[in-house]
Formats: structure tokens, sequence, C-alpha cells
């Protein structure tokens, strides 16, 4: 069947569905594709941080209802080392800024709750997507859904289809990457049991790293730094506990234990991709760039790029300008790399190298403490971690 919209989305995660909705709201149509099904995506867990810009463009695309009565505002942070365990209070320090605690997999599923209800193209389980004539002005993306074959001709290709997704590929020959690739990964766990600390403790210990997150009043995440490629086979639940236990103890306060619900295993990268567009094909979100979970701005980095793009083709289709579509790339990297480095720069200074000596060790426990000591070093933390207004 041959489809035509205005915009091809390729990728249903938050970067793909936000995008849809912003351009709905404006008249600008779209069809999303997804390769999994919705079950598939509606079950991934992934990180649970907003911050406030990302808020308030998920209301401007009309899916905060929910979000509003759950969500959980932090107005700070805490960091651990050395047996002891220091607040950063990131509202005082931005001038009354927070972060927002609400799943990204939450997120997803009111995306895809309201485009379902508005009767709004989504398709699930979609195979063999091909991206073509990106280069001219006639771009069209190729697919089978049902077991038959679509041609989907559009103005535009989103592509939202993250890492692994084949949009980047398709333009990898003009492309330059940057990346690296960290020695260890984090092994996570949704556990049914009241989070022991109200905020989230960011804990380094010679043993590895620790996260203790949330998911809502009744429901934790935790995380420890583990081995890239850690067998979770190998990690019973007794395990995971004693370890988080032993990474995050501390005197008058105990971690409460509950049955763990989920758990895994991720790597941690960093990645770019440069430019993030070639002729009518835009990439937006993990399929341009990746960053280690450590500073929570994988989410926030694409909600900002969407919010580029979108911003750039509503000033296209309204007034035909192209100027905002063309500085696209270089609008978005200005960000991605203040991430890109903030990110690198937590994982650095909380994680346990192997192969780290005594001399890497002082100098992480000496940055640990100019960050929970010094008002400037505070506020810059803090800054970057709540998401700047300006880069
Ligand atoms: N065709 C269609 N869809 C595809 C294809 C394909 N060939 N390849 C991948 N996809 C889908 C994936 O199944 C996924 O649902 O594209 C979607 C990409 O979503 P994400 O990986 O979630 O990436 P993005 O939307 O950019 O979200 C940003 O922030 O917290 C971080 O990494 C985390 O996913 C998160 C990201
Ligand atoms: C999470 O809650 O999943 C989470 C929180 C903070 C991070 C990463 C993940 O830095």
């Amino acid at each position: 069947m041959r489809l035509r919209a205005h915009v091809a989305i390729v990728g249903a995660g938050p970067a793909g569905l936000i995008l849809a909705a912003l351009l709905h709201r404006t008249g600008i149509e779209s069809v999303v594709l997804e390769d999994r099904s919705r079950e598939y995506v509606e079950a991934r867990i992934r990180a649970g941080v907003l911050e406030q810009g990302t808020v308030d463009l998920l209301e401007r695309a009309g899916v905060t209802e929910r979000l509003h009565r759950e969500a959980i505002v932090h107005g700070g942070i805490h960091l651990q080392f050395d047996g002891e365990r220091h607040h950063v209070p990131m509202d005082e320090l931005t001038g009354g800024r927070s972060i927002v605690i609400y799943g990204q997999t939450e997120v997803v599923k009111d995306l895809i709750a309201v485009r379902l209800e508005e009767d709004l193209p989504l398709l699930f389980d979609v195979d063999e997507v091909s991206v073509h004539g990106f280069d001219g002005d006639e771009p069209y993306v190729r697919f089978e859904h049902d077991g038959e074959e679509h041609r989907l001709d559009c103005d535009v290709i989103a592509g939202c289809d993250g890492f692994h997704g084949i949009c980047r590929p398709a333009i990898q020959t003009v492309l330059h990457t940057f990346a690296r690739d960290y020695p260890y990964g984090w092994l996570g766990i949704l556990a049914d049991v009241a989070p022991s600390s109200e905020e989230l403790v960011y804990a380094h210990h010679q043993r590895g790293f620790a996260l203790l997150s949330l998911r809502s009043p009744t429901r934790s995440r935790l995380y420890i730094q583990c081995a890239p490629d850690e067998d979770i086979a190998k990690w019973p639940d007794e395990r995971i506990w004693e370890e988080l236990q032993a990474r995050t103890a501390l005197d008058g306060w105990t971690l409460d234990e509950g049955p763990v619900l989920e758990k895994g295993v991720t790597g941690m990268r960093s990645f770019v991709a440069e430019p993030m567009q070639h002729g009518r094909l835009f990439l937006t979100g993990d399929a341009a760039h990746i960053v280690p979970p450590t500073g929570a701005k994988g989410l926030n980095l694409a909600a900002h790029d969407v919010r580029v793009l979108a911003d750039a083709l509503i000033e296209w289709y309204a007034h035909g300008d192209r100027t905002a579509l063309d500085a696209y790339s270089t609008e978005c990297l200005r960000r991605v790399w203040r991430a890109e480095h903030f990110s690198w720069w937590m994982t650095s200074m909380l994680h346990n190298a192997p192969g780290a000596d005594e001399f890497d060790r002082k100098l992480q426990l000496s940055q640990l403490r100019y960050v929970t000591t010094s008002t400037a070093a505070a506020t810059s933390l803090a800054e970057n971690y709540v998401g700047l207004e300006r880069v």
C-alpha cells in the first residue's frame, strides 16, 4: 500500500512519540513506525529523572495528566563517599529548580495512550524498515506490516529509532562519530519496597558505585556497578542486596529490602554522531547520541532534540523558512556535548575503574569532597543535573 504523511517517524521510544505529539498539536501529521510490539515497548524499564524542561515539553505535547498526579518532585540528591552522605541542595543552588521522578516507561505509556485515543497512526510490529530519497525532495520509507509491503511518502524522515536503529547507518558515510566505552556496567533492580532514602543517593565505594533511586512511594530502583558483560545468572537477589547494603551502609540508617520485580545489566557508553542530519533525514535521541546513565541525561537530551526539530518543522511548514531546519544539528549538538561532558564527569568521579590506582582514587575523593564543600563546585553539578537553561 502507498501512504503519505508530512513526517515519517521511525521508532516509538520517547523521542518519536513526543515528536509525533508536538507536531500533531500544530496540524503536522506523522506516521510512527515501531518494530517492536506495544507490550514490549511498554514493559521496557529505563531511567526515571525528568528535567523541568522535559516536563514543560510533555505539557506542550498534552500528556501530563497522570504525571502531575503521580510524579515526585526532588530538590536535591545525596553524594556518598568515605562513609559519609552529603546533601546537594540543587533547588537552593539553582534558584528554585528541581527534578521530577517519573519513569520513562510511564512517559511512553502515556504518549501511546493519547496517540491511540486520538486514532492517529502508530504501527507496532513493523518489519524491514528502510529509508530512501532523503538526498532529494521526495523521501520515503519502506516497511512491512501484517505481511504486506508498504511505502510511506513524506516531506521529512525523523530517525528516532535509538542506538541500534537503521537511520544512522543509512547516512554513516557522511557522519563523524565519537565514542567511549567504559570498563563497567550497571546491574539494576526494581524492588517492591518503599525507598529508604527520600532523595537519590549516588554512592562511591571501593567495592564499586551504587545508586538508590525510586519509581514511586512503594517502588525502589537500585543499581550497582558490575562488569559490562556481567552474567545476571550469577546474581541471585540475596547477593544483589548484600552488595547494595555494603556499598551504601551508613551509621544510623538502614536500606530496606523487598521482593525483586525485575533485574538487568546495562553497559555504559558515550557516543555522538555528527551532524545529526543529512538532506531530509534528521536523527534524534539515542539514534544520534548515547550518554552513560550517571548524569540522568538520556531522555532529557532526546526531549531537547525533538523540541528543536518540532519547532524547526513548524517554522518550515508555516513560513517556508528552512533556516531553523538547516541549523538543527548545530543547535542540538551544543547541549549534547554539554551532557556528554557532565555524564562522563559524574561517571568517572563515582565509579571504580578496574586498573585504577591509589592516585586515581585520591583524585576522585578530592573531587567528591570539593563538590560537597564548595558552593561554586556544587552549583556547577546542580545546574547541569537540573538542566542548563542556556548552553
Ligand atoms: N524500525 C522501527 N523502530 C525501530 C527500529 C527500526 N528499524 N529500530 C529500533 N526501533 C525502535 C526501538 O524498538 C525503540 O522503541 O526505536 C525506538 C527507539 O527508542 P529508544 O531506544 O527509547 O530511544 P529514544 O526515543 O531516542 O529515547 C531516548 O533516553 O533514557 C534514555 O536510552 C534511554 O531510551 C532512552 C533514551
Ligand atoms: C533511575 O531512577 O533509573 C535513575 C536515576 C538516576 C540516574 C540513572 C537512573 O542517574
